[in-house]
């Protein structure tokens, strides 16, 4: 049964990071809005915070709009913009990044995330955004696809998919999220139980629709200099890439902020058997400071 609602991932370790911070939540940017379930905990956890509440999905924020929260002011907008759309606000006492794609985005056909219901290969979080997955598969040549699908898909060996598409396109373009999944189905083979082939392609097409690694590797340092002082920023990423890279900027850049924890942080077996889509997630909070590593 398809449900629009989002469970959200580790909720309870994410208020615990926030109550074990020295500095008194005040004022808090959660830049991946969604359905606003991690912000409804804060507001019930914090009763004197104000959330800023970005997203760059349209639907999210109108979702957010009808639950009327008065300690809640709603933006649209990718959270790179942060520092341009929310101008009345410099610095924040918390931020959360709960990253990719939220449930009712995946389980929405409309929206072409998902190989399971057939829909118009679109994969926009930012629907007023021009390019979409259609207009990558359709429209890079050759090499350019290959070298998207080994690098953010991390398909070993797409070529054979690779010179699929580009055949079957000069006589018909894709246009829907089965037609697509469908020859990558045939071209593959389904090697292991459970496992579409098509995963690890719809996952390159989305990060690159939405430039997700590269918001992310730019905005996180300019989000971390926006905390105030012993601030704390929860990040949870989905994706091995974009753990890799929020890992890397706190290595490479101590002067952003030190680790909470030394461990990263996975929901729990119960969570991850109520919720199946928290298994790849990862949690890492950080707190404004430097640090030697
Ligand atoms: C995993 S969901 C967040 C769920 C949310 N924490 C909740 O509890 O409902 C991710 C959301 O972030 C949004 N999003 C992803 N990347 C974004 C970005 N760079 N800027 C703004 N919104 C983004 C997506 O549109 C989606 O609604």
């Amino acid at each position: 049964m398809i449900s629009f609602s989002h469970a959200p991932v580790m909720l309870n370790e994410v208020i615990s990071v926030f109550k074990e911070s020295q500095t008194p939540l005040n004022v808090f940017l959660d830049g991946t809005f969604g359905r606003g379930g991690h912000t409804k905990a804060l507001i019930e956890n914090f009763p004197g915070v104000h959330v800023w509440g970005m997203d760059q999905d349209e639907e999210a924020i109108a979702a957010g709009k009808a639950l009327s929260l008065s300690n809640l002011t709603l933006v649209h907008g990718n959270f790179s913009e942060f520092e341009k759309k929310i101008v009345e606000q410099k610095s924040f006492d918390g931020i959360l990044l709960d990253l990719g794609v939220s449930s009712p985005q995946l389980d929405d056909a409309g929206r072409g995330f998902s190989f399971y219901h057939d829909g118009p290969l679109d994969m926009r979080m930012d629907r007023s955004q021009k390019m979409t997955a259609a207009d990558i598969i359709n429209g890079w040549d050759e090499d350019e696809l290959i070298d998207l699908f080994k690098n953010l898909g991390e398909v070993r060996n797409p070529f054979r998919v690779v010179r699929a598409i580009v055949h079957d396109r000069k006589t018909t373009l894709f246009t829907t999220t089965r037609q697509l999944a469908g020859m990558i189905e045939r071209v593959s083979g389904w090697r292991k139980k459970g496992f579409n082939p098509a995963t690890q392609y719809f996952m390159a097409l989305r990060l690159q629709v939405n430039g997700e690694l590269q918001i992310l590797e730019e905005t996180l340092p300019k989000l971390m200099n926006a905390l105030a002082d012993k601030g704390r920023a929860v990040v949870i990423t989905f994706h091995s890439l974009e753990d890799r890279i929020v890992k890397n900027i706190f290595k490479n850049n101590p002067e952003l902020g030190r680790p909470v924890s030394k461990k990263v942080v996975k929901p729990s077996r119960e969570e991850q058997k109520f919720n199946p889509r928290s298994r790849s997630a990862k949690l890492r909070a950080f707190e404004r400071g430097a640090y030697e590593y």
